[in-house]
C-alpha cells in the first residue's frame, strides 16, 4: 500500500522545526501540524512567514504554529535563531532542513562570503543542526535533510567548494544537494558512535511544483515554454512532493540513515519509497573531510550538552 499522510502517527507533544516557509516547507509543516505537532516555521522573510502561519491556521484553526526569523545565508542569523530556541529549553523532536535556493545564473555569496547555494542549502543547515544538538538530543529527534535528484552526477568540489574559480550554477546546486545527503548519512553514523540518540534521514521530492524554479535559474523563453508544457506531465504537487520528507520524519518503520524519494519513473513523481543513493554520497572519506571543512567554515562544534559553538 502506498504511504500517505493518513499514516502519520499522532504527533501531539512533538515540537517540529521546518526551515523554509513556502513550497515543500509549508506542506510539510501543514501535515505535521494536522497530526498534532507544534510547528515552528523558520524563514528569512517575516512577511511571508506571517502569511504562511495565517494560511496554516485558516486551514487548521486548532494548530500550534508560529514563525521565527532564520536566514540560512547568515551565520549570525542561524546562531541567533538556534540560541532563541536553546533559551526556551524545550526539546526539539523533529528538524526538517528543507529551505533552499537553486541555480542563480550569476555567482552570489552569503553574508559570510560562501557561495549562495553551498552556504544556504548546506552550510547554514550544518551550523543550525550543530547548534541545536542539545535540544535534538533531549528530543531524541529525527533530522531530515532535503537532497535532490541533482545529487546524482554531482561531486564535492573540494579544491574550490565556493566556486570562486569558475561558477557553474547547476554543478553548484548539485554539490549543495550532494553535501546535504552526505551530511545526513554522516550525522546518522556520528549519532550512533557518540550516543546522541538522534536519527538522521534524507529525502527528495522528485520534481514538485513550487517556487524553486521561478526563483532560480530564470529560463529563457524557449525553456520557459517547454517547462510550461512539460511540467504538468512530469511533476507532482508540492503536497505530494513533501511525502518522502514526511515519511522520513514520522514513519515508525523508516530506516535510520535512509534516503526517501518518489517511487515512480526515475524518482520524478509517485508515492514515497527508498531512493537511490549515488556512490559519491557513500564515500566515507569524503564525508569525514566535508564534516571537518564545514566545522572550520562555520565555527560549529557538535556539543550535545551545551551547544556552545565558539
Ligand atoms: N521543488 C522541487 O522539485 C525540488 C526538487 C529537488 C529538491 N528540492 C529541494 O526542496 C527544498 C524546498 O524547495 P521548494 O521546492 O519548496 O522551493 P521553494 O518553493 O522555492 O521554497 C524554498 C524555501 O526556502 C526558503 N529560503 C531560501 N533561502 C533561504 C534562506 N537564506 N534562509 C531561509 N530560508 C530560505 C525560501 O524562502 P523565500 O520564500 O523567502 O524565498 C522558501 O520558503 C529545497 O531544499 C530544494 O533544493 C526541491
Amino acid at each position: 500500500m502506498d504511504w500517505t499522510v493518513q499514516q502519520i502517527p499522532p504527533q501531539h507533544g512533538q515540537r517540529a522545526v521546518v526551515t523554509g516557509v513556502g513550497g515543500l516547507g509549508f506542506e510539510t509543516a501543514l501535515a505535521l501540524a494536522a497530526a498534532g505537532a507544534e510547528v515552528i516555521l523558520a524563514g528569512r522573510n517575516a512577511q511571508k512567514g506571517a502569511e504562511a502561519v495565517r494560511h496554516l491556521l485558516r486551514m487548521l484553526p486548532q494548530a500550534r504554529a508560529r514563525f521565527e526569523l532564520l536566514d540560512l545565508a547568515s551565520l549570525v542569523s542561524v546562531y541567533s535563531f538556534a540560541d532563541r530556541l536553546l533559551a526556551e529549553a524545550r526539546p526539539v523532536h523533529l528538524l526538517v532542513n528543507n529551505a533552499g535556493v537553486m541555480s542563480p545564473p550569476q555567482r552570489q555569496t552569503t553574508a559570510d562570503g560562501f557561495e549562495l547555494q553551498f552556504g544556504t542549502n548546506y552550510l547554514g543547515h550544518f551550523a543550525l543542526t550543530a547548534r541545536l544538538l542539545p535540544l535534538l538530543c533531549q528530543g531524541r529527534a529525527r533530522v531530515v535533510n532535503l537532497s535532490s535528484l541533482a545529487h546524482r552526477g554531482a561531486t564535492l568540489h573540494f579544491e574550490d567548494l565556493q566556486w570562486e574559480r569558475r561558477y557553474r550554477p547547476w554543478a553548484a546546486y548539485g554539490q549543495s544537494k550532494l553535501a546535504m545527503l552526505v551530511f545526513a548519512l554522516e550525522l546518522q553514523r556520528r549519532s550512533q558512535q557518540e550516543g546522541w540518540g538522534l536519527t538522521s534521514f534524507a529525502a527528495h521530492p522528485g520534481f514538485a511544483r513550487t517556487e524553486l524554479i521561478p526563483n532560480g535559474p530564470q529560463p529563457g523563453p524557449v525553456l520557459a515554454q517547454l517547462n510550461r508544457w512539460v511540467q504538468p506531465w512530469l511533476s507532482q504537487s508540492a503536497a505530494q512532493g513533501a511525502l518522502p520528507t514526511l515519511l522520513a520524519a514520522t514513519e515508525p518503520q523508516a530506516q535510520p540513515g535512509a534516503y526517501y524519494g518518489p517511487g515512480g519513473f526515475f524518482e520524478i513523481k509517485g508515492p514515497p519509497r527508498r531512493a537511490k543513493v549515488a556512490a559519491a554520497a557513500q564515500d566515507l572519506e569524503a564525508a569525514t573531510r566535508l564534516w571537518a571543512e564545514s566545522e572550520e567554515l562555520t565555527g560549529a562544534h557538535w556539543l550535545p550538552a551545551t551547544g556552545v559553538t565558539q
